[in-house]
């Protein structure tokens, strides 16, 4: 879910549903708006995306107000419907409330509060909390900042929450448990928000809490933030945004995904430049070089991740195996935290993803950190949650990832990755300095490459119009080029809701090879560099199924070109560097097979770019 919120001298209702806009990659599932109008509390709420609340607000609330809440969700308790929407009143109608994350126990207090004769109008954790802490504020006639304090320290789960007390209306209180939550402060203003996006034009001085924080903000007075736990006063760090606004706006492309697809070749080179020097033969990198020792020591690298950023992981597993002899185990990271893993002091664990929240990845490096363990961190987002906790990292600077289907994390996940084993390899001596060179120089050509393999962007949308309405498609792919297979499949999946499956080529023949008939396109990762002739065969194999083949080939490719139905060109790189570059296609693919079928490409239903829950 993507909290906002304002206090200050401005129209809240604008600052506050641009704000939303921007937090939708947090989930569209409904969305909310509660407006102080300087005597009532308007609500407007809806089933939908932001666009539905703001047509419906319109014509139904009054929009005036400077102190207001909004709030973007993806359902967890409750169906997605106008009444669970948020924000929520407590029952005397004086408190409304936000809340992005889940209160676990909120059943028992329910209970608890249903027997003192409180009534609730939704199924959401949400509206359990915002009565027990009307509740305590009455029954220990307290403020709202200790109210709030009290019930936080009776609930068990994670939440970013904001709420304020319409008789009291120069005040919001904020509070942080593994959600993240970020305070804008203006000049005589305040924003509340899950990232720093919806308030960058207004300011760039932030303060993020930390977990188990809360802030009492009040117009014309300090920011006072206190430790949830004992009322303890915490000092804030006010940290400066380099976010821009051109960077989270559309820049004359239909769709972010499409943007972030074409930001490829620049993405790249930012995740490398000053870190790779080609000519001095040097990667430098803060977080390695710092941990030199402790990298190189370790008896196995464990990488965990969710998603795609799993799927970077996976290739990763191949470039450390094979590169830098270190072994590597990838694993999804809610399976890892709950399966009791063994985990020593000499492992090493690697945690990969975009938006640096997302709950079970951050739930895998505690768990770990707890058994000794050095924690790496790959993250996109600067400041982020799992940036913050991990022991030390590097970032992708990919820049901000707006679409839900990610696309510009991955690549340049894969290139951070990349980086620390060729500089693991050189160090512990299983590179030669020339092959050492290779590999920085061909890195250093990459951009290019992906500049090029995007020109078969209109090739691609062909091949789109002749697969768009097939209901299944398989994805085949050996050695590095398998997780790609998997991320194709992912991508196609996630947003035109076409049933796809990414598979090893020669496993096909131990399932999904039953599925092949005459309507069944396979896309075949198939480069010159790596078990080409395995792949041909196993290309020979889907077309006396009469399967369709939709092969990805390296630029002057001539015997695939004989069996396949399609074929895309990418240029020639290192076997270890292809993964960059036949991601391209397929991401393409995706693209224009979700817009030919006319599906929301950038929020595609049911998902959330950040998932901050388990
Ligand atoms: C969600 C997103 C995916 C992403 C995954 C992991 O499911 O929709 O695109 O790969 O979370 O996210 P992370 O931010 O940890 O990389």
């Amino acid at each position: 879910c993507g909290i906002v919120g304002y206090i200050g001298h401005r129209d809240a209702y604008p600052v506050i549903m641009k704000g939303l806009q921007r937090l939708e990659y947090r989930g569209y599932d409904s969305a909310g708006i509660a407006l102080y109008d300087g005597n009532e509390i308007n609500l407007s709420k809806t089933k939908g995306k932001v666009a539905d609340l703001h047509k419906k607000s319109q014509s139904t609330i009054s929009l005036k107000g400077s102190l207001g809440l909004g709030h973007t969700r993806w359902a967890t308790h409750g169906e997605p419907n106008d009444v669970n929407s948020h924000p929520h009143y407590s029952n005397s109608g004086n408190l409304v409330m936000i809340h992005n994350g889940i209160i676990e126990n909120y059943d028992a207090i329910k209970k608890e509060l249903l027997k003192r004769g409180y009534t609730f109008s939704s199924d959401t954790d949400t509206e359990v909390l915002v009565n027990l802490i009307e509740e305590i504020k009455n029954k220990e006639n307290v403020k709202l900042g200790q109210a709030v304090q009290i019930a936080l320290n009776e609930v068990v789960g994670a939440y970013a929450i904001a709420v304020f007390d319409k008789q009291k209306p120069d005040e919001i209180v904020v509070a942080k448990l593994g959600s993240p939550l970020a305070i804008g402060l203006g000049e005589g203003e305040f924003f509340i928000a899950s990232d720093a996006s919806p308030f960058i034009e207004y300011t760039n001085n932030a303060i993020y809490l930390e977990d188990m924080e809360m802030a009492i903000i009040r117009l014309g007075k300090e920011i006072k933030l206190r430790k949830i736990k004992d009322d303890a006063v915490a000092y804030p760090s006010i940290q400066e945004l380099k976010l821009n606004l051109e960077e989270i706006e559309k820049g004359g492309f239909e769709h972010f995904m499409l943007k972030e697809i074409y930001e490829q070749p620049r993405a790249i080179l930012d995740t490398y430049r000053g870190r790779l020097l080609a000519k001095q033969g040097i990667i430098k990198m803060a977080g390695v070089d710092e941990n030199l020792e402790k990298l190189l020591n370790a008896n196995r690298i464990i990488i965990v991740a969710c998603g795609t950023s799993w799927h970077a992981g996976l290739v990763a597993e191949y470039i450390f195996e094979d590169l830098a002899r270190i072994p590597v185990e990838v694993e999804y990271a809610s399976e890892f935290r709950y399966r009791n893993p063994v985990i020593t002091d000499k492992d090493v664990l690697i945690a990969i993803s975009q938006s640096g929240e997302t709950a079970d990845t951050l739930a895998a490096i505690k768990l770990a950190k707890e058994k000794g363990a050095f924690v790496f961190g790959v993250c996109n987002v600067v400041g982020s949650s799992i940036a913050r906790e991990t022991d030390a990292g590097a970032y992708t600077h990919a820049g901000p990832e707006i679409g839900v289907a990610s696309t510009k994390a991955f690549t340049t996940q894969i290139t951070v990755l990349t980086l620390i084993a060729l500089k693991l390899a050189k160090e512990k001596g299983v590179f030669t300095t020339t092959r050492f060179h290779e590999y920085l120089t061909e890195l250093e050509q990459i951009p290019a490459k992906v500049e090029k393999a995007l020109e078969s962007n209109a090739l691609v949308e062909i091949i789109a119009e002749v697969y768009k309405d097939s209901t299944n498609c398989l994805y085949l792919g050996r050695g590095y080029n398998f997780p790609v297979a998997l991320e194709g499949a992912l991508k196609l999946k996630e947003i035109s809701y076409i049933h796809a499956e990414g598979y090893p080529a020669a496993e096909m023949k131990h399932g999904p090879i039953a599925l092949i008939d005459e309507h069944m396109p396979v896309v075949v990762i198939a480069t010159n560099k790596g078990h080409y002739e395995k792949v041909v065969s196993n290309i020979q194999e889907i077309k006396s199924r009469k399967g369709k083949i939709i092969a990805v080939v390296t630029q002057g490719d001539q015997q695939v070109k004989e069996l396949a139905d399609h074929v895309i060109e990418i240029p020639e790189t290192l076997e270890s560097l292809t993964p960059l570059l036949t991601t391209i296609p397929l991401q393409l693919l995706s693209y224009h097979i979700a817009v030919m079928r006319g599906c929301n490409v950038d929020q595609p239903r049911n998902l959330a770019k950040s998932v901050t829950v388990e």
